[in-house]
C-alpha cells in the first residue's frame, strides 16, 4: 500500500459538458455492420434486420453521438450505392480493407438504426477519391426540405422528412498513407475549405470537422494542423485527433500511461489552433472533435494486413477483434477520465468503434452478444456524468515513464449536477493498492453527501476478459470501503482498477 493520493474537487463554476463527449464510431468495416448490428438470419433481429440484442447493449452503453460510415472506408465510398432498393445495390470493392461491400445497409437503414438506439447521426464525406460536389449531393440528400431530385429520391427511398444532420467530418484521416486518396495538408487543407464554405451555403448553421492528425505520432504532426487550419479556419468548428494506444512490449506499467499522451495531445492541438487564431488576431475557438480514440493492439494487425491473399475480397470477414483485458478497460477509463478533463475544447468524442470490430460489444452469428471489459467504464461514466465537470488535483504517488518521464499513478474527475456529484478515478500503479482521499466539500457547497453508487472495476487477474465461451467473467463489482469522512470521499483502490462514485 502507497501513501494515500490526496486530492481537492475544484469549487467551480466547472466546464458544462457536452453529451457528444459520449460519441461512438460505425464503420463499414469487418463483422461491425453485416454479422454486427445488421443479421437478418438471427433470431433476436426485428423486422429491419438488426438484431435486438445488440440493440440493448449499445442503449445500455450510453452513446450520443455516432460518426459514420468511416474510417478508412468512407475515402473510397459513393454514398449512392447505400440508397434506393436494396436488390438493386453494387457490390463493391472497398480498398480500405480489402474486401467487398455489399451496401445492403447504408444512410437509411442505419439512421433507422440509430432511432433504436437513440442516438444521433454524424456524417463524413469522401474527401479521398471524390470532392466537394458530391458533399453538396449528400448534404442536400441528407438535410434539404424543399423539393429537388435529391429531396424526390430520398422521398421514393422511404424517407420524406430530412435527417437533419448537424455535425460532418471533412474526410477522415487524409495525412494517413493508408488512406486511399491521402493528400498533402495544402491540397486536403484547400479542399476542404472549399467544401466547408459549399456546404455552409446550404445551412450556415452544420458543424463542421477538419482532419487533423491520424495520431500525434505522425512525422507531420503539428505542422499539419498548422496548415489545414491556416485554410479552413474561418469555416470550420472542429479539428479531429485520432489515438490509439496498446502495450508496449510487456511493460503493463507504461501502457498505463497512455492518458498521459492524450492529454499531452489535446493540448498540444489546442495550442496550435490558438496561435492560427492569433495570428489572425481572432477570438475564435477552435474546439477539438475525438472522433477515433481507443485501445487497438494495431500490431496485431499491421502484423497480418496484406497477408489476406490479394485476389479474395471476402464479405464481412473477422477484422480488427480485439478482445479487451481488465488493464485495456482501466486504460479506456482514464482516456475518458482525460476526455472530460479537457471537456472545454473536446467537445465532441467517438469511441472507435462500437461493435465486433475494436468494440466494447461483441457478437457471435446466430449466438449471444456481450460487453466486453471497455464496456463498462463507458457505461458507467456516461450514464454518472452530470452537468459540469470539475478538475481534481490530486498529489499521488509516481512512477517513472519512459515516454513521460514521472507520471502519477492517480487520475480523477468530477462532475456536478443539481441532484449531486460523481467522481470517476483511475490507479494506474500495477503494484500496489492505495487509499485516494478527495476533498469535496468546495464542490458541493457543504452539502451533506451520502454514496449511492460505488463502482470497481479491477480483477486479480488484470489480463482477464470477456470471451464467448465466458462472457461474464468481468464486470464491475461494489466498491468496498468506500466512504466519506468530514466532507472527504474516501476510495480504498487496489492496483491496475478504475471507480466511479455517486453521492447524493
Ligand atoms: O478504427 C479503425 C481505423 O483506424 C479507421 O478506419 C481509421 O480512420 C483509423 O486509422
Amino acid at each position: 500500500m502507497t501513501s494515500p493520493a490526496i486530492g481537492t474537487v475544484d469549487a467551480g463554476p466547472g466546464i458544462t459538458l457536452d453529451r457528444r463527449l459520449f460519441g461512438g464510431f460505425v464503420e463499414h468495416l469487418g463483422r461491425h455492420i453485416y454479422d454486427g448490428i445488421h443479421e437478418p438470419g438471427h433470431p433476436s433481429a426485428d423486422a429491419d434486420g438488426f438484431r435486438t440484442d445488440v440493440v440493448e447493449l449499445v442503449r445500455e452503453l450510453g452513446v450520443s453521438t455516432i460518426r459514420y460510415p468511416g474510417g478508412n472506408f468512407v475515402s473510397g465510398y459513393r454514398w449512392e450505392d447505400g440508397v434506393g432498393p436494396r436488390e438493386e445495390r453494387p457490390r463493391r470493392l472497398d480498398l480500405a480493407w480489402h474486401v467487398t461491400e455489399t451496401n445492403e445497409v447504408g444512410l437509411h437503414e442505419f439512421a433507422a438504426w440509430l432511432e433504436k438506439v437513440g442516438s444521433d447521426l454524424m456524417l463524413a464525406v469522401n474527401l479521398g477519391t471524390r470532392g466537394t460536389a458530391e458533399a453538396l449531393d449528400l448534404l442536400e440528400y441528407a438535410n434539404a426540405e424543399v423539393d429537388t431530385a435529391h429531396t424526390r429520391a430520398r422521398a421514393a427511398n422511404g424517407r420524406t422528412e430530412p435527417f437533419g444532420v448537424r455535425m460532418w467530418c471533412l474526410g477522415n484521416e487524409m495525412d494517413g498513407w493508408w488512406q486511399v486518396g491521402a493528400r498533402s495538408a495544402t491540397d486536403y487543407g484547400k479542399l476542404a475549405a472549399r467544401t466547408a464554405k459549399a456546404m455552409r451555403r446550404f445551412d450556415p448553421d452544420l458543424e463542421l470537422v477538419v482532419c487533423g492528425s491520424s495520431s500525434r505520432t505522425m512525422p507531420t504532426f503539428g505542422a499539419w494542423e498548422r496548415e489545414v487550419l491556416a485554410h479552413t479556419f474561418d469555416d470550420v468548428d472542429f479539428i479531429s485527433c485520432h489515438a490509439y494506444y496498446e502495450p508496449i512490449g510487456d511493460d503493463a506499467q507504461e501502457f498505463l500511461a497512455s492518458a498521459v499522451d492524450m492529454h499531452l495531445f489535446i493540448e498540444e492541438v489546442v495550442r496550435i489552433a490558438d496561435e492560427v487564431a492569433a495570428e489572425r488576431s481572432s477570438d475564435k475557438r477552435i474546439m477539438i472533435s475525438f472522433d477515433e480514440w481507443n485501445v487497438w493492439y494495431q500490431s496485431r494487425w499491421n502484423a497480418i494486413e496484406g497477408s489476406q491473399p490479394r485476389d479474395e475480397w471476402p464479405v464481412a470477414p473477422r477484422l480488427l477483434e480485439d478482445v479487451y483485458t481488465v488493464r485495456d478497460a482501466v486504460v479506456v477509463g482514464d482516456l475518458l477520465i482525460t476526455l472530460l478533463q479537457h471537456a472545454d475544447r473536446v467537445r465532441s468524442a467517438s469511441l472507435a468503434q462500437l461493435v465486433n470490430v475494436i468494440g466494447p460489444i461483441m457478437t457471435e452469428p446466430g449466438g449471444p452478444a456481450w460487453r466486453q471489459t471497455t464496456f463498462f467504464p463507458f457505461a458507467l461514466t456516461s450514464r454518472l456524468a452530470g452537468e459540469q465537470v470539475r478538475r481534481i488535483a490530486v498529489e499521488s504517488a509516481t512512477f517513472e515513464s519512459t515516454r513521460f518521464g514521472v507520471v502519477p499513478t492517480v487520475n480523477a474527475v468530477a462532475t456536478v449536477d443539481d441532484a449531486g456529484i460523481s467522481v470517476f478515478v483511475a490507479h494506474r500503479s500495477t503494484t500496489d493498492a492505495t487509499e485516494v482521499r478527495l476533498d469535496l466539500s468546495a464542490a458541493v457547497g457543504g452539502r451533506a453527501l451520502t454514496v449511492t453508487e460505488a463502482h470497481l472495476l479491477h480483477d486479480d487477474d488484470a489480463d482477464a476478459a470477456n470471451t464467448l465461451g465466458d462472457p461474464g467473467r468481468v464486470a464491475p463489482r461494489a466498491l468496498d470501503g468506500v466512504r466519506v469522512e468530514d466532507g472527504v470521499l474516501v476510495l480504498p483502490l487496489p492496483a491496475v482498477s478504475w471507480a466511479a462514485v455517486r453521492l447524493s
